[in-house]
């Protein structure tokens, strides 16, 4: 089934570029965003990007719809305690979920089921329906802690796609490498893109 609606979570782990890339992209393709920023994840995009995000998310999604034109109801925007929004139950649940980036506390809270802001709930909501989790880890080198908590997850069908782009598309910007990510991301969600060729579909 094609997704209609997609729950984007940001988190405080470096990489914004990603998740404003996948946004982007995102609302282009007329797929409905329920996007949640945490604290953290907000002060990373402020330190990472030229966006000056401030914590209000009526205020966040004002900016990143000025910055991403689309339909203004593609775009919903929630709070990390928006706990009467539709991610934080199985009756509004989105079709599927990306955390780009996704910090390792994320992941543990994933991965103990803590439910503790908006979008740990959703991640939680999102497994225990049975719909896409996917998480784009960054944090390096990983602690074994990091490494049993994603297996855990991965045990459970959750993706864990670490942020780790290739470079054998002769990148030469940085650009090319957040594109290979979200490539990636796009390709697990069975959404068509054009970033970057197939494997076998170039010059290989
Ligand atoms: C500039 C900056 C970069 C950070 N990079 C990472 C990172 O790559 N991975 C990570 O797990 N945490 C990183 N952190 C730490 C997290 O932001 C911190 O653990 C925070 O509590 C995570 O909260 P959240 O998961 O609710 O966003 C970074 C923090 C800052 C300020």
């Amino acid at each position: 089934m094609p997704i209609e609606t997609l729950a984007l979570a940001m988190t405080g782990a470096s990489g914004a570029a990603y998740g404003l890339r996948l946004l982007e992209l995102l609302l282009e393709y007329g797929i409905n965003v329920q996007l949640m920023i945490s604290g953290a994840g907000q002060i990373v995009i402020n330190q990472e990007t030229d966006l000056a995000l401030p914590s209000s998310s009526e205020k966040q999604r004002d900016i990143l719809l000025r910055k991403y034109p689309a339909d203004s109801e593609q775009l919903q925007v929630f709070g990390t305690d928006q706990w009467f929004a539709p991610p934080a139950s199985g009756t509004g649940v989105a079709d599927a979920m990306v955390v780009c980036p996704c910090t390792v506390g994320m992941v543990s809270a994933v991965a103990c089921g803590a439910s503790n802001n908006l979008m740990e709930r959703a991640a939680d909501v999102i497994i225990k329906e049975q719909k896409k989790l996917i998480l784009v880890v960054r944090e390096t080198p990983f602690s074994a802690i990091h490494l049993e908590n994603m297996l855990k997850l991965a045990r459970m069908s959750v993706s864990i796609l670490p942020a780790s782009p290739g470079f054998y598309y002769n990148a030469t910007r940085v650009s090319d490498l957040v594109d290979f990510v979200v490539a990636r991301i796009l390709d697990q969600l069975n959404i068509q893109h054009a970033l970057i060729p197939a494997w076998g579909q170039d010059r290989l």
